[in-house]
Protein backbone atom coordinates (compact mmCIF):
# COMPACT_ATOMS: atom_id res chain seq x y z
CA UNK A 1 0.00 0.00 0.00
CA UNK A 2 1.09 3.15 -0.46
CA UNK A 3 2.46 5.43 2.12
CA UNK A 4 1.04 9.33 1.99
CA UNK A 5 2.82 12.17 3.74
CA UNK A 6 -1.41 13.67 3.60
CA UNK A 7 -1.91 10.10 4.92
CA UNK A 8 0.53 8.78 7.43
CA UNK A 9 2.88 11.10 8.12
CA UNK A 10 1.09 14.36 9.09
CA UNK A 11 -1.18 13.23 11.26
CA UNK A 12 2.00 12.24 13.53
CA UNK A 13 3.40 16.03 13.69
CA UNK A 14 1.64 17.47 17.11
CA UNK A 15 0.63 21.28 17.19
CA UNK A 16 3.27 21.25 19.32
CA UNK A 17 5.71 20.17 16.82
CA UNK A 18 4.79 21.89 13.71
CA UNK A 19 4.76 25.36 16.08
CA UNK A 20 8.06 24.66 17.28
CA UNK A 21 9.82 23.81 14.07
CA UNK A 22 8.02 26.72 11.81
CA UNK A 23 10.27 29.33 13.78
CA UNK A 24 13.08 27.64 12.74
CA UNK A 25 12.16 27.08 9.22
CA UNK A 26 11.49 23.08 9.59
CA UNK A 27 8.05 23.07 8.04
CA UNK A 28 6.61 19.91 9.15
CA UNK A 29 2.92 20.60 8.22
CA UNK A 30 3.43 22.11 4.98
CA UNK A 31 3.43 19.30 1.81
CA UNK A 32 5.03 21.04 -0.52
CA UNK A 33 8.57 21.34 2.40
CA UNK A 34 8.10 17.79 3.19
CA UNK A 35 8.22 16.54 -0.15
CA UNK A 36 10.42 19.08 -1.88
CA UNK A 37 13.11 17.03 -3.72
CA UNK A 38 15.74 19.42 -3.40
CA UNK A 39 18.98 18.65 -2.31
CA UNK A 40 20.77 20.56 0.61
CA UNK A 41 22.11 19.73 4.47
CA UNK A 42 24.42 17.08 2.45
CA UNK A 43 21.56 15.48 1.45
CA UNK A 44 21.73 14.35 -2.65
CA UNK A 45 17.77 15.15 -2.88
CA UNK A 46 14.95 15.67 -0.17
CA UNK A 47 16.86 17.28 2.21
CA UNK A 48 14.05 18.50 4.16
CA UNK A 49 12.47 15.28 4.89
CA UNK A 50 15.71 13.28 4.94
CA UNK A 51 16.92 16.18 7.81
CA UNK A 52 13.24 15.89 9.65
CA UNK A 53 14.01 11.76 9.73
CA UNK A 54 17.48 12.45 11.28
CA UNK A 55 16.12 14.44 13.79
CA UNK A 56 13.74 11.46 14.26
CA UNK A 57 16.07 8.94 15.05
CA UNK A 58 18.81 11.29 16.47
CA UNK A 59 21.53 11.60 13.94
CA UNK A 60 21.09 15.29 14.50
CA UNK A 61 19.41 14.73 17.99
CA UNK A 62 16.76 13.83 19.44
CA UNK A 63 13.25 15.19 18.31
CA UNK A 64 10.90 15.75 19.41
CA UNK A 65 11.92 16.44 22.81
CA UNK A 66 9.57 15.30 24.94
CA UNK A 67 9.59 11.50 23.99
CA UNK A 68 11.46 9.77 21.06
CA UNK A 69 8.43 8.37 17.90
CA UNK A 70 7.93 4.68 17.99
CA UNK A 71 9.65 2.13 15.72
CA UNK A 72 6.34 1.69 14.31
CA UNK A 73 6.52 5.50 13.05
CA UNK A 74 9.88 5.64 12.37
CA UNK A 75 9.02 2.73 9.84
CA UNK A 76 6.38 4.31 8.39
CA UNK A 77 8.21 7.67 7.73
CA UNK A 78 10.88 5.41 6.19
CA UNK A 79 8.71 3.39 4.13
CA UNK A 80 7.60 7.09 2.85
CA UNK A 81 11.02 7.94 2.04
CA UNK A 82 11.53 4.79 0.05
CA UNK A 83 8.40 4.95 -1.55
CA UNK A 84 9.04 8.02 -3.33
CA UNK A 85 8.07 10.79 -0.75
CA UNK A 86 4.71 10.75 -1.82
CA UNK A 87 2.56 13.91 -0.86
CA UNK A 88 -0.82 12.27 -1.01
CA UNK A 89 -3.97 13.94 -1.25
CA UNK A 90 -3.97 18.07 -0.12
CA UNK A 91 -4.88 18.24 3.61
CA UNK A 92 -7.41 20.73 2.62
CA UNK A 93 -10.47 17.74 2.23
CA UNK A 94 -10.91 18.41 6.26
CA UNK A 95 -9.96 14.86 6.66
CA UNK A 96 -13.47 13.56 7.67
CA UNK A 97 -12.50 10.06 5.81
CA UNK A 98 -14.98 9.92 3.16
CA UNK A 99 -14.29 6.72 1.34
CA UNK A 100 -10.96 6.56 0.51
CA UNK A 101 -11.08 3.15 -0.27
CA UNK A 102 -11.38 1.08 -3.10
CA UNK A 103 -7.84 2.24 -3.80
CA UNK A 104 -5.71 0.13 -6.27
CA UNK A 105 -2.98 1.03 -4.56
CA UNK A 106 -1.87 2.99 -7.95
CA UNK A 107 -2.00 6.65 -8.95
CA UNK A 108 -1.72 7.97 -5.27
CA UNK A 109 -3.11 11.58 -4.97
CA UNK A 110 -5.49 12.10 -8.38
CA UNK A 111 -7.78 9.28 -7.51
CA UNK A 112 -10.78 11.04 -5.59
CA UNK A 113 -12.25 14.19 -6.81
CA UNK A 114 -12.19 14.33 -10.76
CA UNK A 115 -14.94 16.67 -12.16
CA UNK A 116 -14.78 19.04 -9.41
CA UNK A 117 -17.86 21.84 -10.16
CA UNK A 118 -15.97 24.78 -8.57
CA UNK A 119 -19.60 26.42 -8.11
CA UNK A 120 -18.93 27.55 -4.59
CA UNK A 121 -18.36 30.84 -3.22
CA UNK A 122 -14.99 31.51 -4.30
CA UNK A 123 -13.88 34.88 -5.29
CA UNK A 124 -10.77 33.62 -6.55
CA UNK A 125 -11.70 32.82 -10.52
CA UNK A 126 -8.67 31.36 -11.71
CA UNK A 127 -7.90 28.04 -9.09
CA UNK A 128 -5.88 25.98 -11.66
CA UNK A 129 -3.38 24.55 -9.20
CA UNK A 130 -3.05 21.00 -10.47
CA UNK A 131 0.02 19.84 -8.95
CA UNK A 132 0.56 16.43 -7.83
C1 LIG B 1 8.09 15.36 15.42
C2 LIG B 1 8.49 16.48 16.00
C3 LIG B 1 9.72 17.25 15.61
C4 LIG B 1 10.52 17.14 14.52
C5 LIG B 1 10.42 16.18 13.35
C6 LIG B 1 11.58 18.13 14.66
C7 LIG B 1 12.59 18.31 13.74
C8 LIG B 1 13.69 19.08 13.95
C9 LIG B 1 14.79 19.25 13.06
C10 LIG B 1 14.90 18.61 11.68
C11 LIG B 1 15.69 20.06 13.65
C12 LIG B 1 17.02 20.50 13.10
C13 LIG B 1 16.82 21.89 12.58
C14 LIG B 1 18.09 22.47 12.05
O1 LIG B 1 18.85 21.75 11.41
O2 LIG B 1 18.30 23.67 12.28
C15 LIG B 1 15.15 20.43 14.92
C16 LIG B 1 15.77 21.27 15.83
C17 LIG B 1 15.16 21.81 16.94
N1 LIG B 1 13.89 21.53 17.38
FE1 LIG B 1 12.62 20.19 16.60
N2 LIG B 1 11.36 18.82 15.81
C18 LIG B 1 10.24 18.33 16.42
C19 LIG B 1 9.67 18.77 17.60
C20 LIG B 1 10.13 19.84 18.33
C21 LIG B 1 9.45 20.43 19.46
C22 LIG B 1 8.10 19.97 20.02
C23 LIG B 1 10.24 21.44 19.89
C24 LIG B 1 9.98 22.41 21.04
C25 LIG B 1 9.57 21.98 22.23
C26 LIG B 1 11.41 21.49 19.07
C27 LIG B 1 12.47 22.34 19.23
C28 LIG B 1 13.63 22.29 18.49
C29 LIG B 1 14.82 23.09 18.80
C30 LIG B 1 14.98 24.04 19.98
C31 LIG B 1 15.77 22.75 17.83
C32 LIG B 1 17.19 23.25 17.74
C33 LIG B 1 18.05 22.24 18.42
C34 LIG B 1 19.50 22.58 18.28
O3 LIG B 1 19.85 23.42 17.46
O4 LIG B 1 20.28 21.97 19.01
N3 LIG B 1 11.30 20.51 18.13
N4 LIG B 1 13.94 19.84 15.09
Amino acid sequence: MDITYADDIRPKFRDQDIACMRGRRVLLAESTWMCDPAAGHGFADHANARRVFGALTREFGFMPPDGKWSQDWLDTYKAWMDGGFQPGSPASNGGSGTSSGTGTGDSPGTGTATGGTTSGANPTTGSDKEDI
